[in-house]
């Protein structure tokens, strides 16, 4: 089938950069996102393409060009529903926190919500696309909804993992390492896989765009996901024993780096791994290993997740025994609360524990980073539920400049890997600043050299 219009439920991270290249790449493609969000809708739309709702570098002169040629953005679920010959469904899948499987699943609530409501509406043959990351067998699942419930249509349903990472989307979607399509080998599920493979194929050369069947699909998102967390605890627990040992967690990462067999990327020793997927989906994979009875799998991957609790543990640990053993009534400076560089998105950002833990110790936190509001820090902060929202608030503090966030502080932490944070007139802060002035490096992005030489004591991770 020649697809000609594409919905996709869920106008998050993944929906709305995802569909915004689609379209710019597809301009004969009428392509709809939904969602049940209304004000994230109305960002999508709103009038200064700059305030949509997600930053990414890149997109909003993406959806500038598509939006309202053939990219849509609405509320009407039903309608773009109706009209889709393929329907991608790219809602959240976070962590249960109820019931059977809590603190490890995936709450399919959502998920399974979609395909209700498409099973409702669709009134001719449809191509169902799981777009979210899903327990492997959730196609299964979805099938069933979709043939019981629905009004005699076919269903189709492919599997299409997104492996874009944040800050990176529109690079990464433009010129992704593959595509992965999953679906059945019936004649049917060929023609549909096909489809797919087509609307990709108007930017995607055709040999990095991989079909498999839904199951190896569904299960190699949980996969990667894990390796790439899986090296950063690796690098992590590295990063521990050079500090104990004179050795250099970046010399090393480099070295073990060049061998080709181990590659570069993706050893950079940090404060912790964060973002809304790395820890879900391990536990999503731990919780189906465990479900199987394989009991060694799911401790190896859930190693990768104790090590990074750790990792951001000990760095707030760090901070407090090296300020004389108290924080309490000290201003620490937190550079950067987002879980990585150029995005909004602070998901289980390692900087939401290390602020829990000194505000647990009495610590008075400044804030300063580019993208993320006040309102976000204190709701991710209320989110833990450690405190009373007043409380919080009486402990953290936001500000519009850098330099006022640092003045009179006794230490200076670094939480995200801002590319601004490497040019600041460190020279002013640091006169800015109570003495001895502090800096903990949770990124190593500074100069330790050029740090030392103005005066701070400056520590990094892993050396
Ligand atoms: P998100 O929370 O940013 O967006 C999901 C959106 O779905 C929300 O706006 C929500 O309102 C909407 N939604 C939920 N139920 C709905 C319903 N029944 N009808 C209409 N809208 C509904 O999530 P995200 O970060 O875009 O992630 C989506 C999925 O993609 C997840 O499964 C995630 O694991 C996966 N993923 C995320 C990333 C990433 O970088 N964020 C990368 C790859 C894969
Ligand atoms: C990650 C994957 O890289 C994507 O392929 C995947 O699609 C996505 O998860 C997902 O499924 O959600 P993302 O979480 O957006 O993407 O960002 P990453 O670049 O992977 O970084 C994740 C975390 O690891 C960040 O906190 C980052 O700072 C940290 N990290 C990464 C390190 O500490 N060291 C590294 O060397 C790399």
């Amino acid at each position: 089938m020649k697809i000609t219009n594409i919905c996709c439920i869920g106008a998050g991270y993944v929906g709305g950069p995802t569909m915004a290249i689609i379209a710019d790449k597809s301009p004969h493609i009428k392509v709809t996102v939904v969602d049940l969000n209304e004000p994230r809708i109305a960002a999508w739309n709103d009038q200064d393409v700059n305030n949509i709702p997600i930053y990414e570098p890149g997109l909003s002169d993406i959806v500038a060009r598509a939006r309202g040629r053939n990219l849509f953005f609405s509320t009407e679920v039903d309608k773009a529903i109706d009209e889709a010959e393929l329907i991608f469904i790219s809602v959240n899948t976070p962590t249960k926190t109820y019931g059977t499987g809590k603190g490890m699943a995936a709450d399919l609530k959502h998920i399974e919500l979609c395909a209700r409501q498409i099973a409702k509406v669709a009134k001719n043959n449809k191509i169902i696309v799981e777009k979210s990351t899903l327990p492997v067998r959730t196609a299964e699942a979805l099938k069933s909804i979709l043939d019981n419930t629905g009004n005699g249509v076919q269903f189709q349903i492919l599997s299409n993992p997104e492996f874009l990472a944040e800050g990176t989307a529109v690079e990464d979607l433009l010129s992704p390492d593959r595509v992965l399509i999953g679906g059945e080998s019936t004649p049917q599920g060929m023609e549909a896989i096909d489809s797919l493979v087509e609307v990709y194929s108007n930017w995607v050369p055709r040999e990095r765009i991989l079909t498999t069947n839904v199951w190896s699909s569904e299960l190699s998102k949980l996969v990667a996901n894990a390796f790439l967390a899986q090296r950063v605890s690796s690098i992590n627990a590295i990063s521990e024993l050079c500090e104990k040992t004179e050795a250099n967690v970046n010399e090393v990462a480099k070295a073990i780096g060049m061998d080709s067999r181990i590659g570069p990327k993706f050893l950079k020793a940090s404060v912790g791994f964060g973002g809304s997927c790395f820890q879900k989906d391990i536990l999503n994979l731990v919780y189906i290993s465990k479900a199987f009875g394989l009991n060694e799998v799911a401790d190896y991957w859930e190693q990768v997740i104790i090590m990074n609790d750790h990792q951001k543990k000990r760095f707030s640990k760090n901070i407090v025994q090296t300020l004389y053993n108290t924080v309490s009534g000290k201003k620490i400076t937190f550079l950067g609360w987002a879980f990585k560089k150029d995005t909004n998105d602070t998901r289980e950002s390692a900087a939401i524990y290390v602020a829990d833990d000194l505000i647990n110790e009495q610590a008075k936190v400044a804030l300063y980073d580019p993208k993320v509001t006040h309102n976000q820090v204190l709701f991710d902060l209320n989110y833990l539920d450690t405190r009373s929202s007043s409380e919080n608030e009486k402990h953290i503090v936001s500000f519009d400049s850098p330099y006022e966030a640092c003045k009179n502080a006794h230490a200076i932490a670094i939480l995200t890997e801002w590319d601004e944070f490497k040019d600041y007139d460190w020279k002013k802060i640091y006169d800015s600043m109570l003495k001895p002035a502090f800096v903990f490096d949770g990124r190593n992005l500074l100069n330790p050299e050029r740090m030392k030489e103005i005066g701070f004591i400056y520590q990094a991770i892993g050396s």
